[in-house]
């Protein structure tokens, strides 16, 4: 294992953030993870783990040891003549795993093509998009218990999946490491879903009226390249900010004020579009010093000139925060994790 010292991660984050780690290391197998994990202890040292560093902002250099996970490997047991159990270790990048899927004709992961980042970090925040979250085909992930440098097997349940949600964004915080995950996946007869946003209109643009997995994962990565900013010319970390979810009541109250605000009922809580509440309040496009609302979508917060700190990037969604609850009295949550 190469410990690297006074180490610039402008490359491994989205943001394309200029901070260093005080220490660097990469670990491609589980001995270097240990090693990686002893050195830290033995120094006293903190540790971050990064995966490709898509959902994090660093608003400062981290002094301790960032440890990039690159275990590799994906496994298959099927499980009878419609399903199939698929296993990826943390280091695998996810959208190559949906391909790598895909091409097997393995269904399930379609709608959650494009998303950056790696399959270890999946579980964090149970990604999510048109449609679909990974709590939908998880099976299980293989932890390792910072603790007790024991591995655990966490289910769903143990998981305790939410809206970009789950145990280790809460209690588990900083206490495991995700190792690999499993997925259980269609062979056949496979469950196309083309009910949400705009898979329908995009899939009858494309000419397509019986529509396959394959078409599903490409009709998503159109909507998602037409709107979505790529991080390698502009950095950003994806939706800055998770839906607001607020009482039925409350968005009653809003609704005779600001009439087209839409949303999404679910029981007695209304899922209200964070995007449309940050463009409402001026933000869509807006630029201060580096940083901006992106033009396209307002809830993607960008580092426009590259030269962004990642304090400013903060401030500048504090700056968001504050419009957006002044105007409709909703209190905005920040997804990306702050470091
Ligand atoms: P990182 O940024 O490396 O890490 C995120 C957090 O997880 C950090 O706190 C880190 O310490 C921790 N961590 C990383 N690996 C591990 C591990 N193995 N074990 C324990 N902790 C770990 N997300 C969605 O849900 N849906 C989307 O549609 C979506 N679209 C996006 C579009 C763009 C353009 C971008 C830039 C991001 C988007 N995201 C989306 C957010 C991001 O892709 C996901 O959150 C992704 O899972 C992050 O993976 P990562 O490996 O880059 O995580
Ligand atoms: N909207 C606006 N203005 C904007 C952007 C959005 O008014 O500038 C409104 C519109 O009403 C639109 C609605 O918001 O219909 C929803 O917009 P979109 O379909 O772009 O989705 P989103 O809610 O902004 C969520 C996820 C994305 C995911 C997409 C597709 C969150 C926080 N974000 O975005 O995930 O890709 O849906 O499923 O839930 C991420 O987490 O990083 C991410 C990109």
């Amino acid at each position: 294992m190469n410990v690297q010292e006074n180490y610039s991660l402008k490359n491994h984050n989205t943001f394309g953030v200029e901070v260093s780690a005080k220490y660097f290391a990469q670990a491609g197998n589980f001995d270097e993870l240990k090693n990686a994990l002893e050195f830290a202890k033995a120094r006293d040292l903190k540790t971050l783990f990064l995966g490709g560093g898509s959902n994090v902002l660093f608003t400062e250099n981290f002094d301790g040891l960032v440890i990039q996970l690159n275990l590799k490997g994906i496994s298959e047991k099927i499980l009878n003549e419609n399903q199939v159990l698929v296993t990826a270790k943390a280091g695998e990048n996810w959208h190559e795993f949906v391909q790598y899927c895909l091409r097997k004709n393995y269904g399930g992961l379609e709608n959650l093509s494009l998303i950056p980042g790696n399959v270890g970090t999946s579980p964090m925040q149970n990604i999510g998009a048109y449609g679909t979250e990974i709590k939908d085909t998880f099976v299980n992930c293989t932890v390792l218990s910072l603790e007790t440098l024991q591995t655990e097997v966490f289910d769903a349940e143990k998981c305790d999946f939410g809206y970009r949600d789950s145990i280790f964004k809460k209690e588990g915080k900083g206490k495991y490491v995700i190792l690999e995950v499993s997925f259980k996946l269609t062979t056949n007869n496979h469950v196309i879903k083309t009910e949400y946003g705009a898979i329908k209109t995009e899939l009858e643009k494309m000419g397509i009226e019986n529509p396959g997995i394959q078409d599903v994962s490409e009709a998503v990565i159109h909507i998602r390249q037409s709107k979505l900013p790529d991080p390698k010319v502009t950095g950003n970390a994806g939706s800055f900010f998770k839906n607001p979810t607020i009482p039925l009541e409350q968005f009653e109250k809003l609704k005779m004020k600001f009439p087209d605000i839409p949303g999404y009922p679910n029981g007695n809580a209304v899922k209200v579009p964070a995007g449309w509440l940050i463009e409402q309040c001026g933000w869509k496009g807006k630029q201060i010093g580096n940083v901006a609302s992106h033009e396209l979508q307002a809830l993607v917060i960008v580092n426009k000139t590259g030269l962004a700190s990642g304090k400013e990037i903060y401030d500048f969604s504090s700056l968001i925060i504050g419009s957006v609850k002044e105007r409709f009295g909703i209190e905005l949550e920040r997804e990306v994790n702050i470091i």
